[in-house]
């Protein structure tokens, strides 16, 4: 930005203290990790909080047309001390006779796997097929073992200890007599398999979905009218009669220049690592009185705002101060931790070594070496709504049985950053669109 006057300045910071001093809520004290436990400033709904309905069944606080289940699964919180569950080693049950018409409806149910959201099967019914693991129309040619088979459905960990596949028995997601099913389906699949009518079937051939149009496009985009409309919010004066335009003079797009492209950032002030988001759910109170709590409708209208400005520059996070090596140190951990009811970690779906650039079910994986920042928060048209990255983060767990973090969390800002750092260098264009 272009600095503020100052005596501004000066008089900014004297006014963080004293309210950091009375309000009691910015500086918390440390938690195990040395970092302070931070209290959230997100909507209700995106603060990964609780309720006791009268039921007494403790329920998730979700956005609306999300479970609110409690998975109660090893989570992210840098003070969650709960291991991944440990291998299980299992011998094939002789009690049980393997029906494969039953296998292969279990292979194919949505309330289970689905096994093809990641594995390839014949049958014109098989839609939309992944292909995270290896296509499986002819496992039964390779004459495998019952038993090899039991246990890697069971807790495929045993042969491949750094698999991306759920440990599906040792979770409990599948009873042993289901896993004896669905190992006497697998069987059944003896080659040749007959030639594919449909290329879009196959998601080895499948043709990968092209962009969105041009994001900027405020006919294509609807985020960037909003983005627009955010005008008013910069200038309209808060309780305490000051609009951000008062202090950040010349115009937004001249005042914020530059300023997103250092986001994620450790901020001195408040002693962790904020995104444009998380910043300004601390600063638009503390300046103009103004609550802009995140995943509100107006943080991430001014979000886009501020990035906006920042549009075109070469993103360009620190990654070399001491703070942001702590950071990213622990961020990089968190994408590879495993977690939820699934035990999956970020990097099982969107590193190239793993799931990037497959199909998962219909939708072709990120690649984090892409970088997948510089375009949030974005338009997603198929939920007509913007959406920031934290939202992303809490919808990416969500179906693997993760209960989610607060929006603001430490732990999401730092894992936010290690993402950012593969966009380095590369352009930011926000609002983005994708389905
Ligand atoms: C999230 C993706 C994912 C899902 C869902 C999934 N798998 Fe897998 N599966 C894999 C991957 C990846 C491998 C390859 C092993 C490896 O390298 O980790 C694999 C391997 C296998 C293999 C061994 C294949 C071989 O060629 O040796 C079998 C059998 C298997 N899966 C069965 C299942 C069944 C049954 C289900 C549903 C209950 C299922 N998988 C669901 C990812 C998945
Ligand atoms: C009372 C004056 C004042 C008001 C009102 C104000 N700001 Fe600021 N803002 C500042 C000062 C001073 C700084 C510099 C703080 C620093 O660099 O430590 C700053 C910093 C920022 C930054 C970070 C800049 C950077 O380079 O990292 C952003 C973004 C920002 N303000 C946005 C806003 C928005 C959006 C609003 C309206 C909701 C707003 N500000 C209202 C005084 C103000
Ligand atoms: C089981 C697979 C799976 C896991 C695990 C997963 N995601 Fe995703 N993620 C998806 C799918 C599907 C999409 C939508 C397609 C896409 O854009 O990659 C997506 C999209 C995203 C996007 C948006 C990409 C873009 O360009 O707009 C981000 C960012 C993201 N995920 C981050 C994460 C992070 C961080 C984690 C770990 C907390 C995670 N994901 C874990 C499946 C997964």
């Amino acid at each position: 930005m272009r600095r503020a006057s100052a005596p501004l300045a000066l008089r900014w910071v004297a006014f963080v203290a004293l309210s950091a001093g009375c309000a009691g809520s910015v500086a918390n004290a440390p938690n195990s990790t040395g970092l302070s436990k931070w209290t959230s400033r997100a909507v209700p709904e995106a603060r990964g909080d609780f309720q006791t309905p009268p039921d007494g069944k403790r329920a998730a606080i979700r956005y609306r047309g999300w479970t609110t289940r409690d998975f109660n699964f090893r989570t992210y919180a840098y003070d969650d001390p709960r291991a991944e569950p440990p291998v299980e080693r299992v011998t094939l049950p002789t009690a049980v006779t393997g029906d494969p018409r039953k296998g292969r409806a279990l292979f194919l149910s949505r309330d289970k796997g689905p096994c093809t959201g990641c594995h390839l099967v014949p049958g014109d019914e098989v839609w939309p097929a992944g292909s995270v693991g290896p296509d499986q129309s002819t496992i039964g040619d390779r004459k495998l073992p019952d038993q090899y088979l039991y246990q890697l459905i069971w807790d495929a960990r045993v042969f491949f200890p750094n698999t991306s596949m759920p440990p599906w028995g040792t979770i409990g997601f599948l009873s042993s007599e289901e896993i004896v099913h669905l190992v006497a389906y697998l069987q059944t699949l003896t080659g040749p398999v007959p030639p594919e009518k449909d290329p879009d079937r196959n998601p080895f051939t499948r043709r990968k979905p092209l962009g969105f149009g041009d994001n900027l496009d405020p006919t294509n985009n609807p985020a960037a009218l909003l983005t627009e409309s955010a005008e008013a919010l910069w200038t309209a004066r808060g309780p305490m009669a000051k609009a951000c335009a008062d202090c950040h003079e010349g115009g937004v797009a001249r005042a914020m220049r530059g300023v997103a492209t250092r986001y994620p950032k450790f901020v001195k002030t408040y002693r962790r690592v904020m995104s444009v988001e998380d910043f300004l759910t601390v600063h638009a109170p503390e300046t103009t009185g103004r609550p802009l709590p995140a995943e509100s409708t107006d943080n991430l209208r001014l979000t886009m705002l501020v990035k906006q400005a920042s549009n075109g520059l070469p993103v360009n996070v620190d990654t070399s101060s001491v703070e942001a090596r702590a950071a990213l140190a622990r961020g990089q951990a968190t994408f590879y931790k495993r977690v939820g009811e699934r035990n999956h970690a970020c990097a099982d779906c969107h590193t190239p070594e793993k799931g990037a650039n497959k199909f998962l079910g219909g939708r072709l994986l990120g690649d984090v070496t892409n970088g997948l920042t510089k375009h949030f928060p974005l338009w997603r048209t198929d939920q007509s709504a913007v959406w920031g990255m934290r939202r992303r983060f809490q919808w990416c767990m969500t179906p693997l049985g993760m209960n989610m973090l607060a929006a603001d969390s430490i732990e999401y800002a730092e894992l936010e950053l290690y993402l950012t750092t593969f966009d380095n260098g590369k352009p930011l264009s926000v609002p983005g669109i994708r389905h």
